[in-house]
């Protein structure tokens, strides 16, 4: 299985990263200092989870090179006024000591106002002045690459219409056996936009049924992993970025070891996962006028 993906910079991006949403103040280091330990060498972290800097802190302890981890922080939802963003990134970048982002993100397809009320309408429907000044942040130097999380096919269809200088690289969206979104794989393969998939496990409160999945404890016993390595296996051989969150060390290891798996056995977890009711874990509470996920 691939180890990295290539973006269209040129950048490598480590195909599994340690996820460190909902990693709580004082075990989110600790996570962190496993991870490098572990070998992993990509970061997902963003403003709104606060604890940008303990998981600074924690890189800057290890004695791993800055330039040899991928790391991704994301824009909040308050900060997408264009004259916003960059001090939005600088307050990033002070809190993880360190001064360039391998990657920059806008975390959600809604422009909330500065005070955090709701909501910017027009920039939440056009969001193209957002994604000029991520450009411009770029050409700065001081992040290596940009996309989005959360957004639905349409979302990207309305942003790319516009004359971009650079593609968004990835979009990052809730992608697990519950809810494992064919189509916008499918759409997101054809048009060179790498999906991150975030809740890989199953998302809140589902991680012990993915694990229990017959298909899934099937091709563990098969093959001697565990549960929880078939899944992630499987998010990267569909060709995602995979984003397990874990706190407990062993599990991190653990989550990093990935395997192939069997041509037939992949095809009966995929079909499995497309069998059933697509539900979604995460049900954002704003109270907008709109589906944020349409
Ligand atoms: P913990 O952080 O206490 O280790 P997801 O990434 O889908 O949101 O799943 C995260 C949840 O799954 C966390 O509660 C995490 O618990 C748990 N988890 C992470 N890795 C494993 C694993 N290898 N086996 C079982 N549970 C895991």
């Amino acid at each position: 299985l691939p180890t990295h993906y290539t973006l269209p910079s040129g950048d490598k991006i480590p195909s599994v990263a340690l996820g460190v949403w909902k990693s709580a103040p004082d075990e989110v280091g600790r996570a962190v200092t496993a991870a490098l330990n572990a070998g992993y060498r990509h970061i997902d972290d963003a403003w709104i989870y606060r604890n940008e800097e303990e998981v600074g802190a924690a890189l800057a302890a290890s004695s791993v090179d800055r330039k040899d981890v991928w790391l991704t922080s994301k824009l909040w939802n308050q900060f997408h006024a264009p004259e916003d963003v960059e001090a939005a990134l600088d307050e990033s970048l002070a809190k993880l000591g360190t001064d360039y982002l391998d990657l920059y993100i806008i975390h959600w397809p809604l422009a909330l106002n500065k005070d955090g009320s709701y909501y910017n309408k027009e920039l939440t429907e056009n969001p193209y002045p957002t994604w000029k000044k991520l450009e411009e942040l770029v050409d700065k130097g001081k992040v290596r690459n940009i996309g989005v999380s959360n957004w639905s096919i349409r979302r990207l269809q309305n942003l790319t219409a516009n004359p971009l200088k650079y593609q968004p690289a990835v979009n990052q969206i809730e992608i697990n056996y519950w809810f494992p979104q064919p189509e916008l794989l499918e759409y997101s393969k054809k048009h060179g936009i790498l999906l991150e998939a975030y809740s890989p496990l199953g998302g809140d409160g589902r991680v012990g049924d993915s694990l229990r999945v017959k298909e899934v404890q099937d091709i563990a016993k098969a093959l001697d992993i565990t549960p929880a390595q078939v899944i992630i296996s499987w998010h990267v051989q569909r060709g995602t970025v995979v984003l397990p969150k874990s706190v407990t060390p062993a599990r991190v290891v653990e989550n990093l070891q990935i395997t192939k798996l069997p041509d037939d056995l992949f095809e009966k977890l995929e079909a499995a996962a497309r069998a059933h009711k697509p539900e979604r874990s995460l049900t954002p509470s704003w109270p907008i006028d709109f589906d944020i996920f349409e």
